[in-house]
């Protein structure tokens, strides 16, 4: 077995086997930035889940019982939990600890865990997203509505040529890999990876790696991370990567979590003898998947220059008088029509898009070298608030009226019955004039209505009503 080749380099060769024989428990991140984690574990805890804090990563909780998905619950679906391994909580904390970070890019970032938690951990900065795979990057922008990141910007691009001439304070690289940690959720991961696949696969990290050190600013950190043990995916590409550039240094990271250190050989190769304050967290360790993580910094001082985000994307050619029009008609919809006291918007910007208004809590910006639609193209700045709709109108959406929660005051509470009905698509007769409400159910606000000659229908994207009807169903009445 192809993990056998570990069996010389791993002390607690047993332990770890033993560990990887059993399917690993699930974990959820909380964001307390959301709801506090007291309120979370009181919800779930009336719907049959028992959790159980783990001492470190903070706001991890292991779940020890579980009646159905933890997944597939309001609170998933309220954006106040993400299902991550433990384990994989821990990078954030690697990249972010003891430096003032305010810019921070995620070079491979989908589906967004490690993105959904520098964004809590980084409340007053920005986090710029990016990564290639079309698919994936539907599921960074579902998680980024869900959890209403604000302070994201998330970007199609190719990390390897992603665009110069910007200074990121730190960049992530968590790097597509063979995924060897994940045997306990798959054991296929562990088939002999052919010598090609490999070597294409360390090609590739080793081409983001080197990229994500030109990106950062003197004095700035990168962290390289994988969920893989193989030496030829770690130890290997940071190897390389570092001879190349005398201006790296390893910083060992400080982390309370039992781990080995990175490797100094194997298989006849040596690497750099500061490898060994990289990091190898094995299954036993945190009784979770397994990650290779390594910090390395740039040496020198500089402050990054970032410019602030525009009101009109640069390829939605709309006249700034129009788009200021479109954000006043917005404005006034979320004070007159929702019943939202101005202040409660104060802080944040706004950002027209041909199709969208978004609003964001994003301080930075790419330079103006970063011609768009060269190398990079815009995915979404934080919330997407409004929708182009009809004729030249805009709606709220629902990722906007579920964020706004408790500030709106218009809210139309419906019963159990009203929802089901608005769910399978049908309207439900209410006594409101006609426009947008926000509409609830036991109090909490669950997306976007529009109330026509009254009667009132829900505006909830079809996926997402489809997963709040399961959500519901599955919840105690
Ligand atoms: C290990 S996954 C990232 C997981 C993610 N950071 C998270 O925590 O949810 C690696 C990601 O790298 C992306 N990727 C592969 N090649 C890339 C490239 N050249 N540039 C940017 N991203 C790339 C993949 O699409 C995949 O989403």
């Amino acid at each position: 077995m192809l993990w056998d080749r570990y069996r010389g380099v791993l002390p607690e060769w047993e332990l770890c086997e033993a560990a990887c024989r059993t399917p690993a428990p699930k974990t959820i991140r909380t964001f307390p930035s959301r709801r506090p984690d007291a309120e979370v574990l009181r919800r779930l805890s009336a719907q049959g889940f028992a959790l159980e804090a783990l001492p470190f990563p903070p706001h991890v909780y292991r779940v020890t019982n579980e009646p159905f998905p933890i997944g597939r619950t309001l609170e998933h679906w309220l954006g106040y939990l993400y299902v991550q391994e433990s384990v994989m909580a821990l990078v954030a904390y690697a990249l972010l600890e003891g430096t003032q970070a305010r810019v921070a890019l995620d070079l491979c970032a989908a589906p967004g865990g490690k993105t959904t938690h520098l964004s809590e951990l980084l409340p007053e900065g920005t986090v710029v997203a990016a990564d290639t795979s079309e698919r994936r990057l539907r599921a960074l922008g579902s998680n980024l509505q869900r959890t209403a990141r604000l302070n994201v910007l998330s970007l199609r691009a190719d990390g390897r040529s992603f665009p110069l001439g910007a200074a990121f304070d730190a960049v992530l690289v968590d790097a597509p890999c063979s995924a060897e940690g994940n045997a306990r959720e798959d054991p296929r991961v562990l088939r002999d990876l052919p010598e090609a696949t490999r070597r294409r696969l360390s090609r590739l990290q080793e081409a983001l790696l080197r990229r994500a050190v030109r990106l950062v600013r003197p004095g700035g950190v990168v962290v390289y991370a994988t969920c893989t043990f193989a030496p030829e995916e770690n130890e290997a590409v940071v190897d390389r990567v570092l001879a190349e550039h005398p201006d790296l240094s390893v910083e060992p990271l400080s982390l309370p979590v039992p781990h080995t250190p990175g490797l100094a050989e194997f298989g006849g190769r040596r690497y750099d003898p500061r490898l060994r304050d990289a990091w190898r967290v094995y299954p036993h360790h945190l009784d979770s998947g397994g990650l290779f993580v390594v910090r390395l910094r740039r040496a020198g001082v500089e402050g990054a220059q970032w410019a602030s985000p525009p009101l009109v994307h640069p390829s939605a050619r709309i006249p700034e008088n129009e788009a200021y029009r479109r954000v006043e008609r917005a404005l006034r919809l979320v004070t007159d029509d929702l019943g939202v006291a101005p202040h409660h918007l104060q802080g944040l910007r706004w950002m027209v898009t041909g199709k969208h208004l978004w609003l964001h809590r994003c301080s930075a910006w790419p330079p103006a070298q970063w011609e768009p639609g060269q190398r990079w193209e815009l995915v979404g700045c934080g919330l997407r608030a409004f929708a182009r709709w009809g004729r030249g109108e805009q709606r709220p959406t629902s990722w906007l009226v579920q964020w706004l929660g408790d500030r709106i005051q218009n809210r139309l509470d419906l019963h159990r019955d009203q929802w089901d009905r608005l769910l399978a698509g049908q309207t439900v007769p209410v006594s409101r004039p006609s426009g947008f409400v926000a509409l609830s159910f036991q109090g909490e606000v669950m997306g976007a209505g529009l109330v026509r000659a009254g009667q009132v229908r829900h505006l909830i994207p079809a996926e997402r009503a489809q997963q709040l009807r399961e959500a519901l169903t599955l919840r105690a009445p």
